[in-house]
């Protein structure tokens, strides 16, 4: 099988440019096309000489998380734009689990407080179901540091790629503050009530 790059029904974006999502869109395209590569040279190179090629399949297998996760965590991310920008529903479940972790300091703050990591990545917030809770967690690259099998909710690149057309390093925060401002919180939601449902059943 072969991946095929997802196309985005985006909105015009306030604080994001068209330049901006059409570089960063293609910087996508890149992470599926690449995941697919892997998968076809480690095929290649097993079939032409399978021992003699251990080391390379091996380090080409180390690496298809970079590329499987450079493309779905992309995947996450444009999609949380589909829609238009809409509130969070403080009656859903989802703000109930929120209000729960995150009590005064709010989901937002937190997320902020994270993104403040040093370094490339994501910050990722994921549902644990079996505990019923919620985790925020840095993400370096784009696979360093996921947490096993939790459903992702919400996904917020912080490569600098995802921002450096319209706004300098020193600008990340107004980057971030542009993302929420365009964030379509009902995709959010919909991904936690999936997770539910997908754990109960
Ligand atoms: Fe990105």
């Amino acid at each position: 099988m072969t991946y095929k790059a997802k196309t985005f029904d985006l909105p015009a974006l306030s604080g994001l440019s068209e330049k901006q999502i059409k570089v960063h869109l293609g910087l996508y395209e890149g992470y599926v096309k690449h995941a697919n590569l892997i998968m076809e040279k480690i095929q290649s190179l097993k079939e032409a000489d399978a021992e003699g090629n251990a080391y390379l399949v091996s380090e080409l297998r180390r690496r298809f998380a970079f590329e499987f996760d450079g493309m779905r965590m992309h995947e996450y991310y444009f999609e949380q734009f589909e829609g238009g920008t809409a509130a969070m529903n403080q009656d859903s479940p989802f703000a109930g689990a929120v209000a729960e972790k995150y009590g005064d300091q709010g989901l937002v703050a937190h997320i902020k407080e994270v993104a403040g990591s040093r370094g490339i990545g994501w910050v990722v917030v994921y549902s644990d179901p079996r505990a019923a809770t919620l985790h925020t967690v840095f993400v370096n690259d784009h696979e360093l540091g996921q947490l096993a099998g939790l459903p992702i909710l919400l996904a917020l690149d912080l490569w600098e790629h995802a921002f450096m057309v319209d706004y300098v390093p020193a600008e990340k925060k107004d980057y971030i503050d542009a993302f929420f401002a365009n964030l379509n919180w009902s995709v959010v939601e919909k991904r936690f009530d999936e997770a539910i449902r997908m754990s109960a059943a």
